[in-house]
């Protein structure tokens, strides 16, 4: 596992967007070799879609032979609801890139019967030939997508119900009020992110530091959930220095000396 620390989240922002870009370029994605990326919604994110957006302006990456896999969606709340994770996507990133529409994949949080969904999301992961690359976020509570603590860390993609500190988490998203906030979602499950061939994690924020502290100090723990990522072979946790803040010294003074390391992961700045 990696642990990349930056200073603050522009800059996390930064390293995140030339990662991506760097792996969709390297892999030379074309007609018969679609790059197939899984990602995240909520604020840690939107800092690297902007990035995406301006490089793809700039003419430095296309997404025409990209498939994307999202995370989560609530249950129950239309399509076009601003909190929506189809609308937060579309906003901060599809509408403004050249992806193909048939190629963007997010869960129906009203489909009239959500196991099919789930079922048929696998299904669809599977047939894409797997997930390249997944990028997430996490709860302060360690959870990853919307695998609240208690996941099986086997876990597929299925409805689960929000625990209560999400549902605070979230509430800044429906006018701070809670019982607005949807109680249940549809998620990728902990073994569908495993079954990616990378994983890449954002982490910003004191508020993430004991997230960050059990995801890598402790062992792994389904109690929070996205520590599993430890047993993955090749997983990045990319954070702000205010994310490292219950880490122990030496562990941060391990992964900063690996600076030389990571920064060869992003190659040549993008002009
Ligand atoms: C929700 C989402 C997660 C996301 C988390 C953190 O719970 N289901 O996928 O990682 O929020 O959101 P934020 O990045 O806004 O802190």
């Amino acid at each position: 596992m990696r642990l990349v620390i930056l200073e603050e989240k522009d800059n996390v922002a930064e390293w995140a967007a030339r990662y991506l870009i760097k792996r969709i370029t390297d892999f030379q994605p074309g007609p018969d070799r679609y790059f197939v990326l899984g990602l995240p919604t909520g604020s840690t994110p939107l800092g690297t879609y902007q990035r995406l957006v301006k490089y793809h302006k700039a003419g430095k990456i296309s997404f025409k032979y990209v498939k994307t896999f999202n995370m989560d969606e609530y249950v129950g709340i239309p399509r076009n609801h601003p909190q929506s994770y189809h609308t937060f996507m579309w906003d901060n990133l599809f509408k403004h890139i050249d992806i193909d529409p048939a190629n963007v994949h997010i869960l129906d949080g009203n489909a009239t019967d959500l196991e099919a969904e789930c079922k048929s999301y696998e299904q669809k992961i599977t047939d894409a030939g797997g997930i390249e690359l997944f990028v997430g976020g996490i709860g302060p509570d360690g959870h990853i997508a919307f695998n609240e603590p208690g996941s099986s860390l086997v876990s597929r993609t299925r409805v689960k119900t929000l625990n209560q500190e999400t549902i605070t988490a979230n509430a800044r998203f429906f006018d701070n009020d809670m019982s607005k906030v949807p109680k249940q979602a549809l998620t990728v499950g902990v073994g569908t992110v495993m079954d990616s061939r990378e994983v890449m994690i954002l982490i910003l924020g004191s508020h993430k530091a004991y997230a960050l502290h059990m995801a890598i100090e402790e062992g792994v723990n389904h109690m929070w959930t996205v520590s599993a990522f430890q047993q993955h072979p090749r997983t990045i946790m990319l954070c702000d220095e205010d994310a490292t803040l219950e880490l122990k010294v030496k562990t941060v003074k391990y992964f900063k000396d690996l600076w030389s390391v990571h920064s060869k992961l992003i190659g040549d700045p993008i002009l």
